[in-house]
């Protein structure tokens, strides 16, 4: 199971300042010596964290897997075309958002998507899908071509007791159902250094995209061994194999 590690939050930091440091380009350096299997970064159409600047130095430089994050639009489809990221995953994106708030409505946004994805891919590029644990919206993203899907895993971090029982279900049967439908299934938003276990427990589960938590324990121990925490987490739970 690999571990994407999200930086955007290392921006975040930077543009409060709207200065240089700290760096994206070195904070994804610690974080694949650490043990990342990808960096993820988040190109919002108002450019409030990670920037054009850094999207084209973590593309000369990543010697991982890039996952660009982006909603689907004119201007995002174009750049993920010239800028080649080893993987685009597909988010809905609101202005006012603080982070990602839920998944892509699949099905009420069918023909718009399936055109993105077909471009995407027309490009070379791997596709998956940001979505909400849903039989409805995983079977919509095996018809419309996705190659993988990412389950939201934010209702099930921000439950508790039985409820959370019931989201961690949720999510269980959806990474089931998108690997019968033929999808590659991920999983990400929320998780942090307590609940990642349960997730990582899950076999058929191919990699969790993880940023939020990580960078907030990067900020007090290192990115470095922030990762290596995180990845050892991942790995008790997925069995003591090596992630
Ligand atoms: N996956 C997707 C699609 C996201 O939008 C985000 C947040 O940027 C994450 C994973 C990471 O979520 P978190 O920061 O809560 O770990």
């Amino acid at each position: 199971m690999i571990l994407g590690v999200n930086i955007d939050h290392v921006a975040t930091l930077r543009q409060a300042r709207l200065g240089i440091e700290p760096e994206p380009v070195m904070a994804a350096t610690l974080a694949i010596l650490g043990g990342a299997d990808g960096i993820t970064v988040h190109l919002r159409e108002d450019r409030r964290h990670i920037n054009d600047r850094d999207l084209n130095l973590l593309r000369e430089w990543t010697p991982v897997e890039l996952n660009l994050e982006m909603a689907a639009t004119k201007e995002m489809i174009a750049i993920a075309v010239k800028k080649q990221p080893d993987l685009v995953t597909i988010v809905p994106e609101k202005r006012a958002e603080l982070t990602t708030e839920g998944g892509l409505a699949v099905q009420r946004n069918r023909l718009r998507l399936k055109e993105a994805v077909r471009r995407l891919k027309g490009a070379g590029l791997p596709v998956s899908l940001f979505i909400n644990p849903d039989a409805g919206d995983i079977a919509a993203s095996a018809e419309i071509g996705a190659d993988m899907v990412e389950i939201h895993t934010g209702y099930f971090a921000n439950s508790r007791g039985n409820s959370r029982d019931g989201e961690l279900a949720r999510v269980i049967r959806s990474v089931q159902q998108a690997v019968e439908a033929g999808l590659k299934a991920n999983a990400g938003h929320g998780l942090n250094y307590v609940n990642v276990g349960m997730i990582a427990e899950i076999r058929e589960v191919r990699g969790l995209y993880i940023g939020h938590s990580i960078v907030s324990r990067a900020v007090l121990v290192g990115m470095e061994r922030a990762v290596r925490e995180m990845k050892a987490l991942m790995s008790r739970a997925d069995g003591g194999k090596e992630t």
